[in-house]
């Protein structure tokens, strides 16, 4: 049993607020009093304002109806009580669908791909790109919330989410590596290729403004440009990439599955999926949450450069699918992308109050509609090999 001066750490240096000490004095009732200090610390977002109101204790305590998702001034180390319920509901769905890459067998991808009539040349393209976008793709996701989103949020369930986000997508790059590394394939040509191809650079290019605009450390929210600029950076993040640039190339791997090829990257596909369309959700919900508490961010003219980034994206999209695919390639072809890719901006439009872009377009891949819902499909924990450790089972020693 933990007693409580060994469960509560000193403050290390870095969070001290600025003390030059490297020795905090350890004792409980200092540890303690330490604690606003790391709250001021920890809140970049209102260092300044919560460092300099030493509080009465009573005062101190979080009332859930003062929680904001940006420029709240409640302590965001006090997770409870809740007002954000959807997130943490959320933050344990996540939870709940904890895999890893090398779960899944790749031994039969590995002998199709070795197999020099195992795969048309379009296909092997449509890996290899896949790939080119994917293996950076997830790192500029993580940089996106670790470095960016994350200070800025000052509801702490929305940040237990984005913690747990973050480590997906951290899987996520680890699952892209582990196939490259499993066919065996020139990994400075994969990992170089959003440099180098330009189908994929121009979708990197058009998102990392909109990153490195929020990662700026002198970007702060609190005024009503800033607060538009992080909006515009949650849509373009959550509407844009997740919700529409993963979805091209989720199609075709998915598509090689249905065929019964490339079944193990195809799996592995599923889970990121998965895991993407609630990123995409609880992104959603953290932008329609933000536009309620903030409503005078919601001008005609910021609707507008909204309206005219989903174009842009759809245009970038649609160019990748042509380039992916230049001829006709498991019952797929570009054109048939240009629908599905108009009928997904609708449908992200729509969820964050927008009307429709095009409207009347159809779904012409109702099929992955059901692959979003793996349960329809069978039930994932069947195919595990693998056991969590669970807390009975960590020993100390
Ligand atoms: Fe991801
Ligand atoms: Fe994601």
């Amino acid at each position: 049993m933990l007693t409580w001066d060994e469960e509560v750490k000193p403050i290390p240096p870095a969070l001290n607020n600025g003390s030059n000490s490297s020795r905090v004095p350890h004792s409980p009732v200092q540890t303690v009093s330490a604690l606003p200090q790391l709250a001021a610390a920890v809140a970049s977002a209102r260092p300044a304002t919560i460092a300099a109101r030493p509080a009465p204790t009573a005062e101190r305590r979080v009332n859930a109806a003062d929680k904001r998702i940006i420029n709240g001034q409640t302590d965001v180390n006090q997770l409870v009580p809740f007002k954000y319920k959807w997130a943490w509901e959320k933050y344990l769905a996540t939870c709940a669908n904890h895999w890893m890459p090398q779960e899944i067998n790749m031994n039969r991808d590995i002998a199709l791909w070795k197999d020099p009539n195992g795969l048309s040349e379009d296909e092997r393209r449509i890996i290899k790109r896949n790939l080119g976008f994917f293996v950076t793709a997830d790192s500029l996701a993580a940089n996106n919330i670790v470095l960016g989103t994350y200070r800025h949020i000052t509801a702490p369930e929305c940040r237990q989410f984005l913690l747990r986000q973050a480590f997906e997508e951290a899987i996520h790059t680890h699952a892209y590596q582990y196939i490259v590394e499993s066919l065996g394939l020139d990994e400075s040509e994969i990992f170089n290729a959003y440099h180098e191809v330009p189908s994929i650079r121009d979708k990197d290019q058009f998102l990392i403004p909109f990153i490195e605009a929020i990662m700026d450390p002198g970007f702060h929210t609190g005024t009503p440009e800033n607060d538009q600029k992080l909006l515009k950076s949650l849509i373009v993040f959550a509407c844009l990439m997740e919700g529409m640039f993963f979805y091209v190339g989720f199609t075709q791997i998915l598509a090689l599955g249905r065929q019964n090829k490339m079944t193990g990257a195809a799996e592995q596909y599923q889970y990121i999926l998965r895991d993407e369309s609630m990123h995409c959700n609880f992104g959603i919900d953290l932008i329609n949450q933000l536009k309620l508490e903030n409503p005078l961010l919601w001008t005609p003219e910021f609707k507008t450069e909204i309206k005219a980034l989903f174009l842009k994206a759809v245009e970038l999209e649609y160019r990748y699918a042509e380039d992916t695919m230049p001829r006709g390639v498991l019952g797929l072809n570009a054109s048939m992308f240009k629908g599905y890719l108009r009928y997904i901006a609708n449908r992200r439009a729509t969820q964050i109050g927008l009307e429709a872009l095009f409207p009347n377009e159809e779904n012409p891949f109702p099929w992955m509609s059901e692959m979003i819902d793996l349960k329809k499909e069978r039930n994932f924990f069947e195919t595990r090999v693998i056991e969590y450790q669970t807390g009975g089972a960590l020993s100390w020693d």
